[in-house]
């Protein structure tokens, strides 16, 4: 795996970090992972735009300009053996004596590294997937796409402790999200999901599904969702760049919809998944790939 730190790109192996950086000290660094089909980055402008807004959050000054991000991200695209890749990248506020108050002047630490895109097998999209509803004692800036993920793993683990592969989050009674997705619900038809805010991830995946619900008149609405409406939906999906969409059947082993189509993915989901591959495969067609593997050439 060819991964990128700090002006360099190199085998993964090779990526050293100090001990005193402030990734490794205090979490103090922001990420993103970015889809990748058939070696085009999906919805970059986009990624690239959430980065933007974690990093200046957290008062760190964007260390590259967009043409640039876009022309490591190509890099590491080219380089790695995978047609379908999953991109992370890292930026930390870089290495310093430890103390809390964030100094002035470091040059962030920018990490990347790409992996094979392992999206839900088709048996996982036709049987859906359990999850377990459980308090959202994280942070109040989930918002940002901080590295800082403790709340989240242990939330995931707490899931996967009861077999589940999600924890859908609650918090004063209303849903936020998952522990790395968001979250929509139907219920008599109508697709819903909670506005973006301080308490949860603005997707790229969320603002995708919104795009195909409205360009295909599919009934919607973007609101408040209390924890009695998401336990008592009639289908329930979580969504993100690794999962895209994905339908939630059962909730605290409990099969979530009714009648015939309980613990099923339901009609909206049939209509939703498609549409979603449909999707990526227009984008695919708008847009060129990245060339052919660079490595040794420069
Ligand atoms: N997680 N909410 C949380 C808490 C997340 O961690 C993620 C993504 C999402 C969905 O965002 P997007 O649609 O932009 O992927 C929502 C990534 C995949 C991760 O941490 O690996």
């Amino acid at each position: 795996m060819t991964v990128y730190l700090n002006g360099e790109f190199m085998p993964i192996e090779q990526a050293k970090i100090p001990v005193l950086d402030r990734g490794f000290i205090f979490g103090d660094g922001v990420y993103e992972v970015i889809p990748v089909y058939s070696r085009r980055a999906f919805r970059l402008a986009e990624h690239l735009a959430r980065l933007n807004a974690s990093l200046s959050a957290i008062r760190i000054d964007n260390p590259y300009s967009n043409a640039r991000w876009s022309e490591l991200l190509e890099h590491i695209i080219a380089a790695n053996p995978w047609d379908d890749q999953g991109v992370y990248l890292q930026v930390t506020r870089g290495v310093a004596p430890r103390n809390h108050l964030f100094p002035k002047g470091l040059t962030p630490t920018v990490f990347i590294m790409a992996d094979a895109l392992v999206t839900p097998a088709r048996a996982l999209v036709e049987s859906g997937a359990p999850a377990v509803v459980l308090q959202d004692f994280r942070w109040l800036r989930c918002d940002i796409k901080s590295v800082s993920l403790l709340g989240n793993c242990l939330l995931r683990t707490l899931a996967a402790d009861q077999g589940a592969i999600e924890a859908i989050l609650v918090r004063d009674g209303f849903l936020t999200e998952a522990s790395a997705s968001n979250i929509f619900i139907v219920r008599s038809g109508i697709v819903l999901t909670p506005p973006k805010s301080h308490l949860m991830l603005p997707g790229i995946t969320y603002d995708v599904v919104l795009e195909i619900l409205r360009s295909n008149g599919i009934a919607h609405e973007v609101r408040p969702v209390t924890e009695a409406e998401l336990r008592t939906a009639d289908e329930v999906w979580c969504t993100s760049s690794a999962k895209e969409v994905l339908a939630i059947t059962t909730l605290d082993a409990k099969p979530v919809g009714h009648g015939a189509d309980a613990g099923k993915p339901g009609p909206a989901f049939a209509r939703i998944y498609p549409l979603y591959q449909q999707f990526k495969a227009k984008f695919m067609r708008a847009h060129a790939p990245t060339h052919a593997p660079t490595r040794g050439q420069d």
